[in-house]
């Protein structure tokens, strides 16, 4: 079912008073603008972090304001770039074998559309009971469920077999074997269940946006990277010097890097970089503050 048009930012109603972006209502834009100092009030500390309050998390919100059918810019660089990025890789026939982990944050599937024709089975792991809730209901083809069919066309279209979406669609839902609960508040987070060693890993926007500082950034990246068998490969799109961004009315604490810091991580947790690219950001918007997107491709090649 589609969701209602309303504002783009906090999806509330045009009336929402508290919404922290006025200027997106269409009500509000002719009496409001965005002032100075809700600008600087976008800024935020780490005291600010919202510490897994994910039940202030609307899954579908947080798809459709960055990469939802309607955006572009946003669209472009937050899924269209990263999805022909996977293509060519996977393509390549560098990166390959028989099973996949993908872990990023919310509902989105889109790094899988591609991975299917290069993976037979996909786990994905996710911690948010509203997120579990969302993929769950989109695999099991549920009206309501975040709609992704402008991903899988996007796809196609990669492939070149734009009339065969709903194959490729049918393809996901088949390849994904499970949907995994992954606690990063617990010592292990995936508790009692074990997964088989993967051939590969791919994480897009993840580990930036949920640690509080560099040290568990890397102490969650080598607990990644140990799911991964020795010679596999991590393949991470990461979002560089973000430090906040917003879900709807609520604005979420990223943590800010540079690449610097991607790269002495990686080589601490064991991998080497076989390639990586930034590119910068054209997607001005009080929403976010990313500046650039990087795309790594690492081998796994001691555990740590
Ligand atoms: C909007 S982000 C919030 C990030 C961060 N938790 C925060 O509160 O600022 C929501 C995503 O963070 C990830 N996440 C939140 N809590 C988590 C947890 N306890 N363990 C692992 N991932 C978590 C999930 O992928 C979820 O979809």
């Amino acid at each position: 079912m589609p969701r209602p048009k309303e504002c783009i930012s906090c999806m509330y109603p045009a009336s929402c008073a508290n919404c922290l972006l006025p200027e997106y209502h269409p009500g509000f834009q002719a009496r409001v603008s965005i002032t100075a100092n809700s600008k600087e009030n976008l800024t935020m500390s780490c005291a600010d972090h919202k510490d897994y309050h994910d039940e202030e998390l609307d899954p579908c919100c947080l798809f459709d304001t960055y990469v939802g059918a309607d955006k572009s810019i946003s669209k472009k660089e937050l899924l269209e770039d990263p999805l022909r990025f996977l293509y060519k890789l996977f393509s390549s026939g560098s990166v390959k074998g028989e099973t996949l982990i993908n872990i990023s944050i919310g509902a989105s599937l889109f790094e899988n559309f591609v991975a299917i024709d290069f993976f037979k089975d996909i786990i994905v792991l996710e911690s948010s009971d509203c997120c579990m809730k969302a993929l769950e209901s989109w695999l099991r083809n549920e009206p309501g469920a975040v709609e992704q069919s402008h991903v899988v066309e996007f796809v196609c279209s990669l492939k070149g077999q734009s009339t065969e979406c709903k194959k490729q669609e049918e393809k996901t839902r088949r390849a994904i074997k499970r949907v995994v609960k992954w606690d990063i508040t617990n010592e292990n987070p995936l508790g009692e269940v074990v997964l088989p060693q993967a051939d590969c890993i791919v994480t897009t926007y993840y580990l930036e946006l949920v640690s509080k500082d560099h040290d568990m950034y890397i102490n969650l990246l080598k607990k990644l990277l140990s799911l991964v068998k020795i010679g596999g490969h991590l393949v991470m799109v990461a979002l560089i010097n973000i430090s906040y961004y917003m879900v709807g009315q609520h604005k979420f604490a990223a943590l800010k890097y540079n690449e610097d810091f991607i790269q002495k991580a990686l080589m601490e947790a064991g991998c080497s970089i076989l390639s990586s690219d930034t590119h910068k950001s054209k997607f001005e918007s009080p929403l976010c503050d990313y500046e650039s997107i990087a795309h790594f491709v690492c081998r796994k090649d001691r555990a740590v």
